[in-house]
């Protein structure tokens, strides 16, 4: 967690050049790297049911004792734990955001984000230097089953926040038969279309292991009858044609503009005219985004998608005019009142 400041020291590192800035960033990575390794090692779960004793944790961890106390230590002094008459316990803000069957945890993004900060961000000089990745992401994702677990599991849950209100954004008229998910991974978007319009059916395109994630969800939500997970590239794989929806859910970011542009044009030959294709996307430059973290927090995920996929977050304006040479109509944005960074593009295929 942050380290916290007093006013002074506020004024010496932040608004003054008087002592250097990286300095909390130093600690502030340590402390981030830090609850991961609470979190790999099992000590929150550990410590789930009540507090003990850093020799009862290292038993139940599998720990060393003197390495653990260390760690553990660290953890109470940025907030992740509490220390008291020689026994530790999970802080209110770790019971409540870093147990895995937390509502809404946030423990597989802790595990994703740290797997890629500590792994592929290792060489970020790289693609900086050369423009472009230094590996296939999804490739490599496909390989890390833990790694591909969290990412499903992180994106599942945002899903589920948002997806209500994306199916209450997106008309669907009576007659429509088939919404076409690209890339839809953990497919908990085509589920909660299908739950509310019982006329739909899906299909999910997307590799082999995502759509193992994507099997999970469907037969939870008793939609295997109804959901067909095709197994396939999303640039060059069959997607089928007439479908009255396309749904483009954080696929464009992971690409160049001109990749962008094709990607666009398949999903127009994808759907029936008067079709509608959606996409979900962080976008950049949002001016009237509330002030907190969703700027820092798209502006890094620009880096880590230029720097793993060679993609980055776009603009509303960039997207209106791609989807515009791709065939579409009526563009628009909608801001989504579940997060200030994730927006909804929507355009019509012309007739
Ligand atoms: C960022 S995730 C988005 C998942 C889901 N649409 C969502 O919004 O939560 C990108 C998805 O695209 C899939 N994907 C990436 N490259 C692909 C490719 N070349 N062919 C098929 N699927 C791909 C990934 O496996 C992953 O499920």
């Amino acid at each position: 967690m942050p380290v916290p400041l007093s006013p002074d020291e506020a004024h010496l590192f932040l608004e003054s050049d008087a002592a250097p800035a990286a300095f909390l960033d130093l600690l502030d990575a340590v402390s981030f790297r830090s609850a991961a390794a609470g979190l790999r090692l099992g000590v929150f779960e550990a410590l789930a049911d009540g507090p003990l004793p850093v020799d009862r944790l290292a038993e139940r961890t599998g720990t060393d004792p003197l390495g653990l106390r260390i760690l553990l230590d660290a953890l109470a002094g940025y907030g992740y734990l509490t220390r008291a008459r020689g026994q530790y316990a999970n802080s209110a803000n770790t019971a409540r955001w870093l147990l895995r069957d937390a509502p809404g945890s946030f423990a597989p993004a802790l595990s994703f984000w740290s797997t890629v900060l500590t792994g592929w961000w290792q060489d970020l000089e790289a693609s900086i230097r050369s423009g472009g990745p230094t590996d296939d992401f999804y490739a490599w994702l496909e390989k890390h089953p833990e790694a591909l677990a969290d990412f499903h599991t992180m994106l599942r849950g945002l899903a589920d926040a948002l997806g209500p209100e994306i199916v209450d954004l997106v008309p669907v008229p009576a007659e429509a038969r088939s919404v076409l998910d690209v890339g839809g991974g953990h497919a908990a978007y085509p589920v909660a279309f299908l739950t509310a319009h019982p006329q739909l059916r899906a299909t999910v395109v997307d590799l082999d292991g995502a759509l193992a994630q994507g099997a999970r969800t469907v037969a939870d939500a008793g939609l295997t009858d109804r959901v067909t997970l095709r197994p396939g590239d999303l640039l060059t794989a069959d997607l089928g044609t007439d479908h009255d929806l396309v749904l483009l859910f954080n696929i464009v970011h992971g690409y160049q503009r001109d990749a962008v542009a094709a990607l666009l044009r398949r999903a127009a030959a994808a759907l029936r005219p008067g079709g509608r294709v959606v996409l979900l996307e962080p976008l950049a430059e949002v001016p009237e985004r509330p002030a907190g973290p969703g700027e820092a927090f798209v502006r890094m995920f620009s880096l880590n998608l230029f720097h793993t996929q060679g993609g980055r977050a776009y603009a509303y304006d960039e997207l209106a005019a791609l989807l515009d040479e791709a065939g579409f109509t009526d563009a628009r944005q909608h801001m989504l009142t579940g997060s200030d960074t994730d927006h909804l593009v929507t355009a019509v295929l012309a007739g």
